[in-house]
């Protein structure tokens, strides 16, 4: 139904190619339907598509009306000759704009852009006019197709029927235009269920079409399931229809009663004596005027009192007064007694003869109106028929009457038809004029006695203009009247009724007889006036009728209108709600717009904020990349290192002016870059051999940017070292360690070597009064648990105030000892890597380590939550390397320049006093403290084999 509908509607139909398709099923039904334009498998029907659609839509040829170029019209004029000459049907009966649309579809097929191409390959290929023929006669159709129709004629026509209510035995039925037969079989089952159980009476169903397809699919009555599904019900399936091997064949009784036949209805003779006239969904498609000539052709061939039905959408309002309305809604109509003005097609005039003389593109006289060839030619024999010719308000020639060669002569070149190109000279501005004046003032014009010339002779004439038209109406079209003068003895004769001479019965005789004839005329052109007053009187009631009942299905779209508004006002609910949330969302939006726009706002203020300080604070600071090339550097750089910007910008550190190779900064930096993590240090003598400087390095991520940039804030202690070195102070401290080594040292010897013994005598005395009697013997061994007590604190204390391995053993013993008291104590586990080939001779400055690994790993229990702690002693070039690494939290860099923070400032001093450095890092996953001691030059190394020759200088 669909491929139909749309083949219908004008469109084009595309099934895929059974041959290509997973399941044929479908796309094999459809291409049986006949209804399928296009069989192509799916890649050619996306193509096809493309093509298709690139084309240039044409406009309907209906709404380009008088626009539509004569070229456009002489192409379709081609194409409809071709046809008729191909097929023998003439389309020209069929309205423009069907025409049009079913060209422009076949266009499409071929993916031709102009009709003018089209008709081109409508005469080389004869196969197109027989599928452009097909397309044109649309055979939509269905059983039972508005089966109200049907309900109606069962309840209003076919009790007519009743034997002998015609006076006839036999029930005669045409079904005009009854394309596959759907129609004429649904009459006949219908008739069926009327008689129902009553003698049936002798049933004709003479069903015909133009089409020899549809014809002989009719007569094979046979459908597929979907074709009956359409519009019959189960039960009239079984009833009138048997299964067979394609489809389902009607059945032999209904069968019987239809005759099919083709037949041309607007050329071919009709059936008569008919009782039921039915031609549904035809008239559409023809001309107005043809229109009214079938209609008149059915009243000829129905009985008395017989029954017409038509298509939903179509009426009798051409037929004038032929037939009465029965049922309006559904198209019955009563054949009325009114004499039937039918002619047959031998008789009719048609063709040439009719069709207008004027331009292609104007439109068409409609002889239904006003009989211009008659009021013509009426007026010319009342003037005893001179020559004339009738034309438009354009002087354009549309009718010829009589002998006009005197006065017209085509000019060489194209045909013309205007008047002033063909009138023989001399009368061209009399014409003219006498034209003017008929068309302003709508009345008959007279110019007489010209003289108009024919080669070397030359003749007078009168000449009259009379306007033409309906009384009461404005003549578009105008007869021209050439009265030979001279013919008539060279008197110019008035055609204004002359009063007849007395006495001169020969005059009289002819002017009575001239007047008779007038009046006849007279009364015919009113006869015929009155006729058509009455048919259009008819027309009014029809149209009226029309009117009345379109009022009833607007009502009844009004119902549908007024339930599709309540289903609009339910919807405008569901979108009031909805505009409620979309609203509330929106204001969500705005909320968190505004918030991202405060937070940008405030990071922008942020960003300010920070280069503000960046540029006043006084530290000089500079900002690296990933390779360590300087992105930007503070006021304060540039003022402490003498610099611009364009000496700073895009340079790696060791370029800098002043830097050259700066190693441990470089290690400091690539170790903060891929741990991301914090790192301290202070180098000195690194400017230029005079400054010393401590650094801060810090990774920044910033958002946006691929990799972390480094903030590398520098302090320069030159001052404060130099102020330390020249105050003594640095002196005075390392004196006082030094002190301070000697005097721990001489206690811890004291307390080890005199309270120790001392203790030992004590414990062994008592040790002898084992055994003493009582009250004694019981106190002394508590007295000497308490002598071992105190024993073991004199050590300890002794232990504490001076390491004692390290006098005795060396370093790394010292270290060892420090190490696994420490884990005994915290239960933090240590490891020890020595690797120190060499060892300064300087007892102090081993003290100096020694002190420096007790205060760090003090630190680290009391801070840094780690659970082991790696000891490393290495040579560096020129210095003694200590590395202590915890897995702890990280140092807090703060606490590093905080001068509260003693222990840290004791390790550093100690170093300083020494010469060294101290640093720390944070890895990340724990911090590194880094002591680097110069091992003084030209002091020959002892080997750390000989322990014992580095001893604390208190000790001696
Ligand atoms: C749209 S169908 C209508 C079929 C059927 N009457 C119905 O209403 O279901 C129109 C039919 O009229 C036929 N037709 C068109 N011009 C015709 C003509 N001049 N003479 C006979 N049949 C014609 C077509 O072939 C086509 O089958």
């Amino acid at each position: 139904a669909g491929l139909r509908a749309v083949k219908a509607a004008g469109g084009l139909t595309f099934a895929q190619d059974p041959e290509t398709a997973q399941y044929d099923g479908m796309p094999q039904s459809a291409i049986e339907t006949g209804c399928v334009d296009f069989v192509l498998s799916i890649p050619e029907i996306a193509c096809a598509l493309s093509r298709i659609t690139a084309l240039p839509v044409q406009e309907d040829s209906e709404e380009k009306g008088a626009e539509s170029t004569a070229d456009h019209h002489e192409d379709t004029q081609r194409i409809l000759h071709l046809l008729k000459g191909s097929t023998g049907i003439d389309f020209t009966h069929y309205k423009p704009a069907t025409i049009g649309r079913r060209v422009q579809r076949r266009m499409a097929v071929h993916g031709l852009d102009g009709v003018a191409a089209y008709a081109d390959r409508l005469r080389t290929r004869p196969a197109e006019a027989e599928a452009l023929t097909n397309d044109l006669l649309i055979g939509v159709t269905e059983f039972f197709r508005d089966p109200v129709a049907f309900e109606a004629l069962a309840a209003s026509v076919y009790p007519a029927f009743q034997p002998g209510s015609s006076g006839d035995r036999s029930v005669r039925v045409w079904v005009a235009g009854c394309s596959s037969g759907e129609e004429a079989y649904s009459l006949a089952m219908s008739l069926l269920e009327f008689y129902q159980d009553a003698p049936v009476p002798q049933v004709q169903i003479f069903a015909t079409d133009l089409s020899a397809k549809a014809i002989a699919k009719a007569r094979s009555g046979v459908y597929s399931r979907e074709e009956l599904r359409r519009g019959l019900s189960e039960e009239r399936i079984d009833r009138f229809f048997t299964p067979v091997e394609n489809g389902y064949r009607i059945s032999k009784r209904v069968r019987e009663m239809c005759v099919f036949a083709r037949q041309n209805l607007i050329k071919d003779p009709p059936f008569s004596r008919l009782d039921l006239v039915s031609c549904r969904n035809l008239l559409i498609y023809l001309k107005q005027a043809v229109q009214a000539r079938l209609l008149s052709l059915f009243h000829f061939a129905l009985k008395p009192g017989g029954f017409l039905l038509l298509g939903k959408s179509e009426s009798i309002t051409s037929a004038h007064g032929l037939f009465a309305p029965l049922d309006k809604t559904n198209r019955i109509y009563m054949k009325t007694k009114t004499h039937s003005t039918y002619q047959s097609a031998e008789t009719r005039v048609d063709g040439p003869q009719r069709e207008q003389l004027g331009r292609p593109n104007e439109p068409a006289y409609d002889e239904t109106r006003f009989d211009l060839q008659m009021e013509a030619d009426r007026i010319l024999l009342a003037r005893y028929a001179p020559g004339g010719v009738v034309v438009n308000d354009k002087l354009e020639v549309v009718l010829y009457r009589g002998y006009t060669g005197k006065y017209l002569e085509a000019s060489p070149g194209k045909p013309d038809l205007d008047l002033r190109t063909m009138i023989r000279p001399g009368i061209l501005r009399e014409m003219e004029q006498a034209f003017e004046q008929a068309r302003k003032e709508q009345l008959p014009a007279r110019i007489e006695s010209l003289q108009v010339r024919r080669d070397s002779e030359s003749a007078q004439i009168n000449l009259e203009v009379i306007p033409l038209g309906p009384p009461g109406q404005t003549a578009t079209y105008f007869l021209v009247v050439f009265e030979d003068v001279t013919a008539r003895g060279g008197q110019a004769r008035d055609v204004s009724p002359a009063p007849a001479a007395e006495g001169n019965d020969d005059g009289r005789d002819l002017e009575i007889a001239r007047l008779r004839r007038e009046l006849c005329h007279t009364q015919a052109y009113l006869r015929s006036n009155m006729q058509k007053h009455a048919a259009r009187d008819e027309e009014l009631t029809a149209l009226n009728e029309e009117i009345l009942s379109s009022n009833e299905e607007l009502q009844s779209m009004n119902e549908e209108l007024e339930a599709a508004k309540e289903e609009l006002q339910a919807s405008q609910e569901e979108l009031v709600t909805l505009n409620e949330e979309l609203r509330s969302r929106n204001a969500e939006l705005a909320r968190l717009n505004d918030e991202i726009r405060k937070a940008l706002q405030r990071a922008e203020e942020s960003g300010a904020y920070a280069g503000a300080v960046v540029e006043t604070i006084r530290q000089p600071l500079l900002v690296l990349d990933r390779e360590l090339r300087v992105q930007g550097a503070n006021a304060a750089y540039h003022r402490s290192f003498g610099t611009t910007p364009e000496q700073t910008a895009g340079k790696r550190i060791g370029e800098l002016d002043g830097w050259g190779d700066v190693p441990a900064l470089q290690t400091m930096l690539e170790q903060a870059l891929s741990g991301g993590q914090p790192q301290e240090n202070e180098l000195e003598d690194k400017w230029r051999g005079e400054r010393s400087l401590l650094f801060h390095v810090r990774p920044i991520q910033i958002s946006g940017k691929p990799g972390p940039l480094i903030l590398l804030a520098i302090d320069d202690v030159t001052a404060q070292k130099r102020a330390l070195e020249a105050s003594g102070l640095r002196r005075l401290s390392a004196h006082l360690q030094q002190q301070l080594e000697a005097e721990r040292t001489r206690i811890a010897r004291e307390v080890h070597d005199e309270l120790g013994q001392a203790l030992t005598a004590l414990q062994f005395e008592l040790g002898a009064l084992k055994g003493a009697p009582e009250p004694w013997g019981a106190k002394v061994p508590k007295l000497i648990a308490a002598v071992q007590g105190a024993i073991q604190t004199a050590r300890d204390i002794a232990t504490d105030l001076r390491p004692p391995l390290l006098d005795e053993f060396g370093l790394q013993a010292a270290i060892e000892w420090q190490l696994e008291a420490f884990g005994k104590r915290t239960g933090i586990e240590t490891a020890l890597t020595y690797d120190l080939e060499i060892l300064p001779p300087n007892p102090d400055l081993l003290t100096a380590l020694v002190r420096v690994l007790q205060e760090a790993i003090t630190n680290i229990a009391r801070h840094a939550q780690a659970s082991l702690v790696t000891v490393s002693l290495h040579d560096g070039e020129d210095y003694l390397v200590m590395e202590i690494a915890d897995n702890g939290v990280g140092i807090d860099m703060v606490r590093l320049s905080d001068p509260r923070s003693l222990g840290i400032l004791g390790m550093r001093e100690r170093c300083a006093a020494h010469g060294g450095q101290l640093g720390f890092a944070n890895r990340g996953d724990g911090t590194t403290l880094t002591a680097k001691l110069p091992i003084p030059r030209g002091n020959p190394s002892s080997s750390l084999t000989e322990p014992g020759t580095t001893r604390a200088s208190g000790a001696e």
